[in-house]
């Protein structure tokens, strides 16, 4: 391992910190402009906490609404161009990943006078990497991205269908403000889709990276075994704070740098999920349920040990010998019942998506960031023909 570790947010967690928003925003500007999404804050009171809070602080601020799930680049520019307007020296995100990852980029685009999508990696020469962002607040409403304290960003462009990301230093939110409660209302459907996302997190590295990582593989299975114990508790019952905190804890520790650390290793079923919510608008995590069990069924014959390791942490199945692809294939599908289990869907058609642009998906998820001959970055690194089996596999 060789490695270097720095993650630069403050983070402020548990349940009622909402209310320290005003005093901590006040520290880094005195007009604040307000991210938010489609009005899930303004129905549950979210939203006037916040403001009575930012109020009482003496920071001033404009609201910057209807952020939608998978954001667009078109509702970046109208959000960089309302901060500039306004003359904004703080933003904060209010909502889920869709909400942080949009503000994130507003928040650099505010300094970037060319078009921000140059910043999004979407198979250009050379994108521009922003080195400037106005300070940013995440308060995150929904246990699932880790956005709220990494320096990532996935953002759609619209016009050409193509769903990506962008990871810049200037992007790390000052403070994080990690408030359970706030997630108490976060549907069932969402909050397993959050479950699938931040177990999926730790899945990829854990899958893809080097050897020899020891204590990052216990890390990795202490946020799932964490997020299988109490994720069904949170789909349950909605109302239930223990486990909506023990769920956002394991979503923050998923992405915020600290399991990767050293481990390195691609991202390949998020890469070819964003190309599909890219395409069908679909939900993210909804789309990890999908990739992730027929991913690895085409990865364990490449790497059976681990996968055999996989099953016998996660579930505690008891292989032959250390390749026993029986076990490996038997963890997966444990894992797998267990996606089911919670409501989220595990098969394309169930998205109501054929087999018809099964080579689009392919190659759209093939040119964002290749390696030198062409293929995406995994354990193993695939091909057009690699990701059309799998997909296939997951009709
Ligand atoms: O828009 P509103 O009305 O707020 O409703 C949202 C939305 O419909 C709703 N919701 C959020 N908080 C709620 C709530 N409903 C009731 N009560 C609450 N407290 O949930 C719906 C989904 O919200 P969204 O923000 O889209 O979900 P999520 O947090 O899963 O974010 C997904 C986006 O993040 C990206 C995904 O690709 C996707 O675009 N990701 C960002 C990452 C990052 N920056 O590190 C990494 C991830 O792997 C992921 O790719
Ligand atoms: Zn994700």
């Amino acid at each position: 391992m060789l490695f270097e570790f720095q993650n630069p947010t403050r983070l402020i967690f548990g349940a009622g910190v909402l209310k320290r928003l005003g005093k901590l925003t006040r520290a880094h500007g005195k007009r604040a402009m307000i991210v938010t999404g489609g009005g899930s804050i303004k129905r549950n009171g979210t939203y006037d906490r916040a403001i009575a809070s930012l109020g009482a602080a003496g920071v001033t601020h404009v609201e910057c609404t209807g952020v939608e799930p998978n954001p667009r680049i078109t509702t970046v520019l109208h959000g960089a161009q309302m901060a500039r307007d306004e003359k904004c020296d703080v933003i904060i995100a209010l909502g889920g990943g869709s909400v942080m990852d949009a503000a994130k980029v507003m928040a650099a685009a505010v300094y970037y006078d060319g078009d921000p999508w140059d910043m999004i990696y979407h198979g250009q020469a050379a994108p521009h990497v922003p080195t400037r962002a106005l300070p940013l607040i995440t308060v995150p409403t929904l246990a699932a991205t880790g956005s709220e304290m990494n320096a990532g960003a996935v953002i759609t462009n619209e016009k050409t269908t193509v769903k990506s990301y962008v990871i810049a230093d200037v992007m790390y939110p000052r403070v994080a403000l990690v408030d359970p409660e706030l997630t108490l209302t976060v549907p069932k459907d969402q909050t397993a889709y959050g479950v699938c996302d931040l177990i999926t997190h730790v899945t990829e590295s854990y899958f893809n990276g080097q050897d020899g990582t020891p204590l990052q593989d216990r890390f990795a299975e202490g946020v799932i075994l964490t997020a299988m114990e109490w994720g069904p508790k949170a789909v349950a019952n909605g109302n239930d704070l223990e486990a909506r905190a023990q769920v956002q804890w394991a979503s923050v520790v998923a992405l915020n740098g600290w399991v990767q650390a050293g481990v390195e290793g691609g991202y390949p079923v998020h890469m070819i999920e964003h190309v599909i919510s890219a395409h069908h608008d679909i939900a993210h995590g909804a789309g990890l349920a999908i990739v992730n069990p027929a991913w690895m069924r085409f990865a364990a014959k490449h790497r059976p040990a681990r996968f055999v390791q996989f099953a016998q942490r996660i579930f505690g199945l008891q292989p032959k010998h250390a390749e026993d692809m029986e076990c490996a294939l038997s963890g997966i599908d444990k894992f797998e019942a267990f996606l089911r289990a919670i409501g989220c869907p595990t098969k394309l058609s169930e998205m109501k998506i054929g087999d018809a642009l099964l080579q689009r998906y392919a190659q759209d998820t093939l040119r964002v960031t290749p390696d030198e001959k062409g293929r995406l970055p995994a354990r193993p690194p695939m091909n057009e023909k690699d990701i059309v089996e799998i997909l296939r596999s997951a009709l």
